[in-house]
């Protein structure tokens, strides 16, 4: 016999015990998400690599070392695992014109790839909810993702998530920042590793975003970009910042934030939790006002967030909720000549009328039908035998509390069925 397969390391499978997490916490997303106005868009997971070396960028980590990419043997076309979503948004609202009668609140949602070293919190494949404002320009925008995202971790009942903002000013701001970046780089050139070394000239932000302590404390020492930025980014920033205090957001400035993307201008936001281990950001986000144009599109302004699903179901779990897994509100069991077909008759008109009805397949003896009842947590056993067919009737029979059971005539079942579910203490 051959061994069995598995699945590939880092993209794991999300069995019915953790996805029924999953669905909860999207149910809250999808109401979250409805509630401020945001609609869905749904892209392809697979891209041209040119787009994400073109809006990710091509010094990133993503793009040099993470992205699965292959040339398609029938075409020659060079294609990508979609490592994010925001290229791809900006690159359907560009092929479809979505902004041509004004700006547009979107979302989605689903897997991306990205070759990392796997470890909790971190995947080869995982999953986010992204949110994107395109074609608005004003802080207002971003005050109101990052006010949107405070009230979803209330919502998710999530506490001790906190935010780190920074804003990265203008390209042309950061330009100017770039000679003196490289030059404090080049006076602590033996601290830095292989990457920084090799990013120091050709995207000196990049070595900010470092990961590796010795790099960090050169950073540390680094001048601080703020210092380079003009009035308007800073009027920009000084305006959210008004915006969050009198919304109740707290934050906090991290002069070092440049996000591990190249698209970000002016303001960049994570959400980061304690309670993670090394991998705490649960949600970053910013703004990009140069993807439009440098995708080919007309220039818009833009700005947007994407949050960590399995970080922040790890948070729902560990913050000791419990997942809304309902059980079924009743289990047919049915036995004799004739029964499987009542059975099947009542589990359609009970669902019909709104009701969750598992319908017993597979026959077997009474008593193995009742411990699958039990097993499946219904609330009753709804049972069909050869006596009850006989007099137009169902036993219903009570399995999560002491109470007796009772024959019910079948033509009654769906409507005392409310009453009868009901009576569970
Ligand atoms: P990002 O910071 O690369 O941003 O990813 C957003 C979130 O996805 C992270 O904060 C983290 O929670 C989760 N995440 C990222 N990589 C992994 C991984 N390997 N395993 C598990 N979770 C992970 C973006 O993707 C941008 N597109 C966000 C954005 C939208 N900016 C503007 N609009």
């Amino acid at each position: 016999m051959s061994a069995p397969l598995q699945a590939v390391r880092g993209m794991n499978d999300i069995l019915p015990a953790e996805a029924c997490w999953w669905l909860d916490f999207e149910a809250i997303v999808r109401g979250w998400l409805a509630r401020h106005g945001y609609r869905n868009i749904r892209m392809p997971l697979v891209e041209p690599t040119q787009l994400f070396r073109r809006a990710v960028g091509e010094s990133t980590d993503i793009v040099e070392k993470e992205m699965y990419s292959w040339r398609d043997e029938l075409n020659g076309e060079d294609l990508t695992l979609r490592p994010e979503a925001t290229a791809s948004c900006v690159r359907a609202a560009i092929e479809h014109h979505l902004l041509h009668d004004g700006p547009k609140r979107l979302w989605y949602a689903g897997p991306m790839y990205r070759h990392e070293r796997p470890q909790k919190g971190r995947y080869r494949q995982f999953h986010q909810y992204g949110v994107e404002a395109l074609g608005f320009a004003g802080p207002d925008a971003d005050a109101e993702l990052i006010v949107m995202c405070a009230a979803l971790w209330d919502e998710l009942g999530l506490g001790g998530i906190r935010l780190e903002l920074n804003t990265i000013g203008s390209s042309l701001e950061r330009m100017r920042y770039r000679a003196a970046l490289i030059a404090h780089l080049e006076r602590h050139a033996d601290q830095l590793d292989a990457d920084a070394k090799r990013r120091m000239h050709s995207n000196p932000l990049r070595v900010l975003d470092s990961k590796n302590p010795q790099v960090q404390a050169v950073v540390q020492s680094a001048p601080p970009l703020m210092e380079y930025l003009g009035d308007a980014s800073l009027g920009h920033f000084a305006e959210l910042k008004r915006l969050l205090a009198a919304a109740g957001v707290g934050y906090s400035i991290s002069p070092r934030l440049v996000r591990g993307l190249d698209y970000y201008n002016l303001t960049v936001f994570e959400w980061v939790s304690d309670r993670l281990g090394a991998q705490g950001t649960v949600c970053g986000g910013g703004r990009y006002d140069g993807l439009f144009e440098q995708l080919g599109g007309k220039p818009a302004p833009a700005a947007g967030f994407a949050m960590g699903i399995e970080r922040l179901i790890a948070l729902m779990q560990e913050a000791g909720r419990e997942p809304r897994d309902a059980p079924p509100d009743a289990y047919v069991v049915h036995q004799g000549e004739g029964a499987v077909q009542a059975a099947l008759k009542i589990a359609r008109e009970l669902r019909c009328a709104g009701f969750a009805v598992i319908q017993h397949c597979g026959g077997g003896s009474f008593k193995s039908q009742m411990k699958r009842a039990d097993a499946s947590g219904a609330k009753l056993a709804l049972i069909v035998g050869e006596d009850e067919l006989k007099a137009g009737e169902v036993t219903v029979k009570p399995l999560r509390e002491a109470r007796a059971q009772a024959r019910v005539p079948l033509a009654r079942l769906a409507a005392e069925f409310p009453h009868l579910c009901k009576q569970r203490t």
